[in-house]
């Protein structure tokens, strides 16, 4: 995409988001990739490279807490390089552009894959996490959370204290289903919105894919930020062919402008 190109684009993208109703954000590993954190597909993509896990972690799980428990514990992990990063990542540009959307009354909502927690450190505060959040637990009797901090760990593995069911990382395995608090509040998301920001996902992954799909069925458009192209990058009405750290700040300027 030329630089001109990319200009249209985010004027496009700007009067679009300025001008709609309920604007969200569709998240996904492409926007922590200026954080160091590698993406799951494509070139450098953690399953490229390892090979992306069998569906069977949940039931391995849930087969034996404990063993998942103690392994956690030891911190043994098969993607090291994956942890490592998002222990080091900070919040880029990008995430910061969002949180200026959100304060500026244009971004009602973000629904994000990534469990990295760089939207809550950014100041991002209507957030929904499908994918859950690696620095909380939840139980899976009450889907009650806490933050992993502070949280006893003295019997693995742990117990809610409150109905007694197992607790787990919130973060949602391969085979788990979505927890029903987080998914219904992205589709009452969805319903409401009219205008939704692809933000660095490639929108394989279901039922996150379905969000967009639903919005442009019900009339609604949508943006896409990725410097590649995606399975609905011909249903978007703008398309920033560029880094999100690079050109969402852009387009929150864009955004002040028309509104000055
Ligand atoms: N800015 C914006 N987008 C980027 C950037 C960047 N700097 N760098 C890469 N991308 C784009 C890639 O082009 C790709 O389309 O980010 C996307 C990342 O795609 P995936 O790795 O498939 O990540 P995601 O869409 O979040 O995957 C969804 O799959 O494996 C599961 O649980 C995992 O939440 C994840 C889900």
């Amino acid at each position: 995409m030329t630089q001109a190109q990319l200009e249209q684009a985010i004027d496009e993208a700007a009067r679009l988001i300025a001008s709609s109703r309920h604007v969200v954000a569709l998240v996904g590993a492409g926007l922590s990739v200026e954080s160091g954190v590698p993406t799951f597909r494509g070139p450098g993509g953690m399953w490229t490279k390892y090979g992306e896990p069998d569906m069977r972690g949940y039931e391995r799980f849930m087969d034996d807490p404990r063993k998942w428990w103690e392994e956690r514990v030891s911190r043994a992990s098969t993607y090291k390089e994956l942890v490592e990063a998002l222990d080091e990542a900070v919040p880029n540009d990008g995430h910061f552009a969002l949180r200026d959307l959100e304060e500026a009354g244009h971004l009602k909502h973000i629904i994000t894959q990534n469990i990295d927690n760089l939207h809550q450190i950014a100041g991002s505060i209507a957030i929904t996490e499908i994918h859950g959040n690696r620095t909380k637990l939840r139980c899976l009797e009450c889907s009650q959370r806490w933050d992993l901090d502070g949280f006893p760990l003295d019997e693995l593995p742990p117990h809610c204290p409150d109905c007694g069911g197992v607790v787990k990382g919130d973060t949602v395995m391969f085979g788990e289903p979505i927890p029903r608090d987080a998914l219904d509040e992205c589709i009452n998301q969805t319903r409401m919105c009219d205008c939704m920001l692809l933000v660095g996902t490639s929108a394989v992954v279901y039922p996150a894919a379905a969000f967009p799909e639903d919005v442009k069925r019900m009339g609604g458009v949508l943006i896409e930020v990725n410097p590649n192209e995606t399975p609905l990058t011909a249903m978007c009405a703008a398309v920033l062919r560029a880094a999100a750290g690079e050109s969402l700040p852009l387009v929150v300027q864009r955004v002040r402008e028309m509104m000055a």
